[in-house]
């Protein structure tokens, strides 16, 4: 393992300004995205639309990393050149997603368990030589009554530890995502008390296994009320809320903390992000690994037309720029407007 570089990769992912595009919907995933626009999913649309993202003009100053699917990891640009190969002409650091999904947690009822560690070892070395830098597993934890268990949080620390030590062994930058869902009928005190649970178990898990704390990224969810609970937060109270719970929980020598959207809309994500930030220093990096916040806009405008290629890059630069503003605390309301200011038009490759 070679401790600098990934230090030095991880570092860069969170240069200041600037987060990442997670693209890496499975293929389900896709299909419901694109179904609300009312495009079918096919390998040619799904192609057509990475591409449309990946080649917008300018967004590199803001998007530092990508993270892809397999299916896009293999596939290349309108001008054929392998995707990998044509973000980091760009500039942008190509990852992948590695995890097979969540599933059902044999005897504990309405948990989950994420799959993929089999094999591993193999297709992590395979993304390797494809030109991935880093790669994501994602963990997930729901809400209930009497859940997540202790016993849950820990299954699912352990398969993020094993993934964790994998990856620095071949050289990919582990980002490690437990995601506790915001579905639920809880108060922002709920989700706090478990994101801070499940991650004390998570960085006993990374201390046991050895992984190397400065070469790893945290990718959680912000601490929010529950999307049933009757009262929205405020961004301040968000922040304040998701700032110490992570003070309390994740160690000062991860480099950074990329926040997941987990079905904010692309406003309040921004506002949330905005806000954290505005919180001042803390001991890593605060930035974004949205998914939904940074294409939904996009997604929309474009709707499967090629005509509208160049208005929904329009869109997808401005959401990448606001959300740049938001990891510097300078993000405000009235800059949702600014949607001309955006420089889509040919690009260089
Ligand atoms: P969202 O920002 O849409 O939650 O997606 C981020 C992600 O990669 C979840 O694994």
């Amino acid at each position: 393992m070679d401790k600098q570089t990934l230090e030095s990769t991880a570092r860069a992912i969170v240069a200041s300004g600037k987060g990442i595009l997670a693209a890496d919907e499975s293929s389900p995933t896709i299909k419901k995205r694109f179904s609300s626009i009312g495009v079918e999913s096919t390998q040619a649309t799904r192609r057509a639309y990475r591409d449309l993202l990946f080649t917008t003009p300018g967004v590199e100053a803001f998007i530092s990393g990508v993270i892809l699917f397999d299916e896009t990891m293999r596939q290349a640009t309108d001008t054929d050149v392998r995707f990998p190969q044509y973000l980091i002409q760009r500039g942008i650091i190509p990852g992948i997603k590695v995890d097979k999904g969540a599933k059902p947690l044999a005897g504990f009822e309405d948990e989950k368990i994420t799959e993929g560690l089999d094999g591993l070892r193999r297709r992590l070395s395979e993304y390797r030589e494809m030109g991935a830098r880093f790669a994501k597993w994602r963990a997930v934890i729901p809400m209930g009554h009497e859940i997540p268990t202790t016993f849950g949080l820990k299954a699912n620390a352990h398969a993020l530890a094993r993934y964790a030590a994998l990856c620095q062994e071949a050289g990919l930058v582990p980002i490690v995502e437990p995601e506790v869902l915001m579905d639920g009928d809880h108060d922002i005190k709920g989700c706090r008390d478990v994101t801070a649970a499940a991650l004390n178990q998570v960085y006993d898990a990374l201390f046991d296994h050895c992984v190397y704390l400065e070469g790893t990224l945290l990718k959680p969810n912000m601490v929010l009320p529950g999307k049933n609970y009757p009262v929205r937060a405020a961004p301040e109270e968000i922040a304040e809320a998701t700032v110490t719970c992570f003070r309390q929980v994740v160690p000062a020598a991860v480099p950074g903390i990329v926040f997941l959207s987990g079905g904010q809309s692309s406003v309040e994500a921004s506002a949330n992000l905005n806000a954290i930030n505005a919180m001042g220093k803390q001991p890593w990096e605060l930035s974004f690994s949205f998914g939904r916040a940074l294409q939904a806009n996009a997604l929309e405008a474009w709707r499967g037309d090629d005509d509208r290629r160049e208005a929904a890059q329009r869109v997808f630069y401005h959401r990448a720029r606001l959300n740049s503003a938001a990891r510097i605390g300078a993000y405000n309301a009235s800059m949702e407007e600014e949607i001309d200011s955006v420089p889509p038009s040919q690009n260089d490759f």
